[in-house]
């Protein structure tokens, strides 16, 4: 796939304070949230009889003209969609409901909360919330991004070059910089959640695994993120990790993108630490102190691998880079670069400077390529397809955990558990 040349139109800034209505309406529980969301993204209050303002009302799904399928959502078909009053293109995800007594899942108020308060030109926006013709169908309405970097990294013949790189890296540390300092972890950064539009912006998308966390140690479900890019404490069986597995992803992320190839394709959690201590050389307790007490930490055998190979790996990359990839991809969850910290790295400050967005190449969109065909792209294609599909087992199990904890929080069985299940998903 041929670039065409760059576009002039700006990375445009949908940054704004959080809306305090919003968060008052996350309080009372999802029906209030989700109008809510729908107000602020230009729903209009419908007056009652009286003329006064009524409880929001969501608008039916029927105002968008679904155009076609551009994706895999974990539970349903994710639409390339037009809406039909004002033209404009939008993504179409369903949202998960249990059935009809058991109301809205734990796991799916939490998506639609962070999405709620966290608002950045590198997070996708939630335009609005809306419903289908069953009781149990509830959509969410995105701003249509035209790629997704793993089907447009899997299409392209050769790597983005290295300024381009550090564009796009910056942009993904900001992403995740902003959801850090709000104390949010995002646990499924991979290609396939970022996406990218015309004007060289990439939006960090699919909060189906992201959480809350604290400042203190906390236990978390265990197994969260896609197996290419699940760091090594979440690996050897963590429950008490901290938001530094988004970082090693983010490194993961970075060297895939600097040689157009995953860094580690592993298709099992033995194969994945083998590749590690491969490349990183093996993880102990010299460099990694605690690493002994996890779970896994016996079930399985390292290789005595003491040489860290990334120099060699990357001959291009300059020392800065190389550092860089170094402290992200750094066993000890401690001593991983924070994201803060990595955008005030040395390595986006040498040249080649970081691209400006507006100046980013751009390509057909991903979403329109078709799929098959012989060859790397297709081989990569298919490579994906079946990480991606394991993820979508990883976030389905996820699923089930956090509804044997918590219940469903929501559905008129247990509304009397409301308020409790509230304050203990934060
Ligand atoms: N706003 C959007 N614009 C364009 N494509 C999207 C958008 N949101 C999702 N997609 C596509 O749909 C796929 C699945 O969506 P995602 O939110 O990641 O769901 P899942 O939870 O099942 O992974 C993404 O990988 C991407 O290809
Ligand atoms: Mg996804």
């Amino acid at each position: 796939m041929q670039p065409t040349p760059a576009s002039s139109a700006k990375c445009p800034s949908n940054h704004h304070p959080l809306d305090p209505h919003l968060a008052a309406h996350a309080e009372a529980g999802p029906a209030a949230a989700a109008g809510a969301a729908a107000h602020s993204a230009g729903g209009e209050p419908k007056p009652d009889g009286d003329g006064e303002a009524s409880l929001p009302v969501l608008d039916p799904v029927a105002d968008y003209e679904k155009i076609k399928r551009i994706g895999e959502g974990t539970f349903g078909i994710v639409y390339q969609a037009r809406d039909k009053r004002s033209g404009e293109l939008v993504a179409l995800k369903k949202l998960r409901m249990e059935r009809e007594r058991d109301g809205m899942p734990v796991t799916s108020v939490r998506e639609l909360r962070v999405l709620q308060t966290c608002r950045h030109p590198n997070l996708v926006e939630l335009k609005r919330v809306v419903t289908g013709p069953r009781l149990d169908s509830v959509f969410l309405v995105f701003e249509y991004c035209p790629h997704d970097m793993g089907k447009l990294v899997d299409s392209m013949p050769k790597p983005f070059h290295e300024s381009e790189v550090k564009c796009l890296l910056q942009q993904l540390l900001s992403a995740v910089a902003y959801l850090h300092d709000r104390w949010v972890m995002h646990r499924d950064i991979k290609l396939s959640n970022l996406l990218f539009t015309h004007q060289g912006c990439l939006k960090l998308c699919d909060y189906g695994l992201a959480r809350y966390f604290q400042p203190w140690e906390e236990t978390y479900t265990p197994g969260v993120v896609t197996l290419w890019y699940r760091a090594p404490e979440v690996l050897l069986g963590a429950e008490s990790y901290t938001e530094a597995i988004d970082l090693w992803s983010c490194g993961c992320i970075f060297a895939e993108l600097l040689r157009n190839d995953p860094l580690f394709p592993g298709r099992t959690e033995a194969a994945m630490l083998d590749l590690m201590a491969g490349l990183l050389g093996s993880p102990n307790e010299r460099i990694w102190p605690g690493m002994a007490a996890l779970p896994h930490a016996d079930k399985f055998q390292l290789p005595a691998q003491p040489y860290n190979y990334l120099r060699k790996e990357f001959p291009q990359l300059s020392d800065s880079g190389v550092e860089l990839l170094n402290r992200l991809l750094t066993f000890d969850p401690e001593k991983r670069i924070t994201a803060r910290q990595a955008l005030r790295h040395p390595y986006f400050t040498e040249r080649p400077l970081p691209r400006l967005p507006e100046y980013m190449p751009t390509f057909p969109s991903a979403h329109d390529a078709a799929s098959g065909g012989n060859g790397r792209a297709a081989q990569h294609r298919q490579r994906r397809e079946m990480e991606e599909a394991h993820g979508r087992g990883v976030k389905r199990r996820y699923q089930m955990d956090e509804r044997d904890r918590f219940g469903d929080a929501f559905g008129d069985a247990r509304a009397r558990r409301r308020p409790e299940v509230l304050r203990r998903l934060d």
